[in-house]
């Protein structure tokens, strides 16, 4: 039988919403007061879920310490307390959350057994949040 396993983690980042594609008056139209030069910053939320069988020996879907394991060296090591601008990941994409969620679906997505589906919720303030889930998981997060 199949089942999901979700975890939460915290993210603490500074971005600036600022694209070079347009000029500094579409810049501020287009993100309002988060194109502001100095920046600001976020405590996301990330929550991950993988999906599988259950095993029958470990009655596990997988391996909780294996899974913090490699959210900690994929995500929160290289994003946690940086400023997303300066990042080589964002150095041709604006790091809204939705890019920052593509980042950690992308870096998720390499580094799990292939066994494993993976869902992916960014909770960028209590109002917002951004999902990936796997097409044909039917599973988002949450
Ligand atoms: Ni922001």
């Amino acid at each position: 039988m199949r089942a999901y396993l979700g975890r939460r983690y915290r993210l603490s980042a500074s971005h600036r919403l600022y694209t070079e594609a347009l000029n500094e008056a579409e810049n501020q139209n287009v993100y309002g007061k988060c194109a502001n030069p100095h920046g600001h910053g976020h405590n996301y939320t990330v929550e991950v879920s993988v999906g599988g069988e259950i095993d029958g020996a470990t009655g596990m879907v997988c391996d909780l310490a294996e899974l913090d394991g490699l959210v900690g060296r994929e995500v929160l090591e290289p994003f946690d307390h940086q400023n997303l601008n300066t990042l080589e990941s964002f150095r041709e994409r604006v790091p809204t959350t939705e890019n920052l969620l593509l980042e950690i679906r992308k870096r998720l997505e390499r580094a799990l057994p292939r066994r494993l589906t993976l869902a992916v919720r960014v909770e960028e303030t209590s109002n917002n949040f951004f999902e990936y889930w796997d097409e044909g998981s039917g599973k988002a997060v949450g």
